[in-house]
């Protein structure tokens, strides 16, 4: 085996602060500081100076789409989009086709993204056969099996009966496994288009109201005290869910919490043609939209303007714990199509950061946004152990990012490395972007360009 040669990171600023340099050898972070010839003999010299460096960033919500729909998306084509995004973990959704609720299936994702070898990807097993809400799944198999599973989810569907829902988190308090609830009760959203409010009343559309994502999010507290095992809820959507995380927490409960960029940013006025940026950072700025674009459909809908203030309020304030894509790639047909025919979901791993630094940098600092997009959801999913979600200190495993906190950039769906072009920022300018990404030392990106 070749020794590695190593990298010497010259100039950078670790989560914003004053630059330095970092040597990245054998897979870890093997010197920091003024890093001199002797030292650094052999390593390749990356010119880094003004560059943020953040610890890899880790995805609690990713469909990869394989097996089943690689049209949209593979294991591979999404890897390299994580990876341009900044990522070094991401964890892949159960709902492919054949469902990922069985070893043999969280496997061969887990091994597709080790052959990929551009991000780790981390399979989420589901949490009932064929997520259909009837039986559970071979949790316990999954858990044991070499992707040694985690994170159990249904997303995509709410795991809505009850009883399973209490056996799912005592079956996964054994091994301090986690279940990640998409919070929707089905009886409520029954042929629902959008958010339920003002702009659905007008376009007369079927709503999706918030009370339907509150009520299991009270429920499955609920449970998770009554059963002491940890619970996640996937991307909050609304002032009320915030709420009762907010009571949950004060009282101690098993839970954390995820929110996606889009629905810190955008809101139900665009399904009909007329939102607006109303955020730091992009207030100047304007995406013309048209009416009943299904590049806006999504599950949970878009809100309100003051459900946007809630979420970003609560993402600040630590009641929601991270920000996770829910990377949602589609189709050509599956998107462009009648509003009501079109599937919902949004592209996120290329733009997650960039909307963040954009858009509340001013709020969080580096550190906050570290501790959200990295620290924490390696913590959520059980990552830390292999490595991700640590700060780039000496030691330290070398999954890393590098930022260009002052670069802008427009949002171009046809230069995505996603399969899919169902991004709702086509045209938007943003600000901060990754320039390169380390997992375990080793490039995946270098100058914005995934290596492989
Ligand atoms: O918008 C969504 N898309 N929400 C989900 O829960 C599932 C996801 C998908 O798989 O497309
Ligand atoms: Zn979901």
């Amino acid at each position: 085996m070749s020794v590695s040669k190593g990298y010497l990171l010259k100039g950078v600023r670790v989560l914003g602060g004053p630059a330095t340099d970092l040597l990245l050898r054998d897979g870890i972070i093997a010197a920091v500081g003024r890093i001199g010839g002797a030292t650094a003999k052999g390593a390749e010299v990356v010119v880094a100076d003004g560059l943020v460096a953040l610890p890899g960033l880790v995805d609690l919500h990713t469909h990869l789409r394989e097996p089943g729909r690689e049209d949209a998306e593979t294991v591979e084509s999404g890897s390299r989009a994580a990876a341009l995004g900044g990522y070094t973990a991401v964890c892949a959704m159960a709902n492919t086709s054949p469902v990922a609720d069985s070893a043999g299936v969280v496997e061969q994702v887990w091994r597709l993204g080790r052959e990929a070898g551009l991000v780790d990807v981390q399979p989420v097993g589901a949490v009932t056969v064929g997520l259909g809400g009837q039986r559970l799944a071979e949790l316990g198999a999954m858990a044991e099996s070499v992707a040694g599973v985690r994170m159990f989810s249904d997303d995509g569907n709410c795991v809505h009966d009850p009883r399973l829902m209490r056996r799912a988190l005592e079956y996964v308090k054994a091994f301090d496994g986690v279940i990640a609830q998409h919070a929707e009760e089905p009886r409520l959203t029954q042929d629902a288009q959008m958010h339920e409010g003002v702009v659905s009343a007008d376009l007369g559309l079927p709503g999706w109201p918030a009370v339907a994502e509150e009520a299991i999010i009270a429920r499955d507290v609920l449970l998770a005290e009554h059963v002491g095992a940890r619970l996640h809820v996937c991307h909050v959507s609304t002032a009320g869910s915030v709420e009762i995380l907010r009571w949950a927490k004060r009282r101690g409960i098993r839970v954390t919490a995820e929110v996606t960029p889009h629905h810190l940013l955008l809101t139900d006025e665009w399904v009909r043609g007329r939102g607006e940026l109303a955020s730091p950072g992009l207030a100047d700025q304007r995406i013309v939209g048209r009416a009943y674009d299904p590049v806006f459909k999504v599950n949970p809908p878009l809100r309100t303007q003051s459900d946007v203030d809630a979420l970003r309020e609560a993402l600040v304030d630590g009641t929601i714990d991270a920000v996770a894509t829910d990377h949602a790639p589609h189709a050509l047909q599956d998107k462009e199509c009648e509003w009501a025919y079109a599937k919902p979901g949004m592209l996120g791993l290329e733009t997650a950061l960039s909307i963040v630094v954009t858009t509340l940098l001013d709020a969080l600092g580096w550190d906050g946004i570290a501790e959200r997009m990295s620290r924490a959801p390696a913590r959520i999913a059980g990552l830390t152990a292999a490595g991700h979600g640590q700060d780039p200190v000496k030691g330290a495993p070398a999954n890393l990012t590098l930022v260009d906190p002052e670069a802008r950039w427009t949002v171009d769906p046809t230069r995505l490395a996603s399969r899919s072009r169902n991004t709702p920022y086509a045209g938007l300018e943003l600000t901060g972007r990754v320039v390169a990404t380390f997992l375990r030392g080793v490039p995946t990106v270098l100058d914005g360009k995934a290596t492989r």
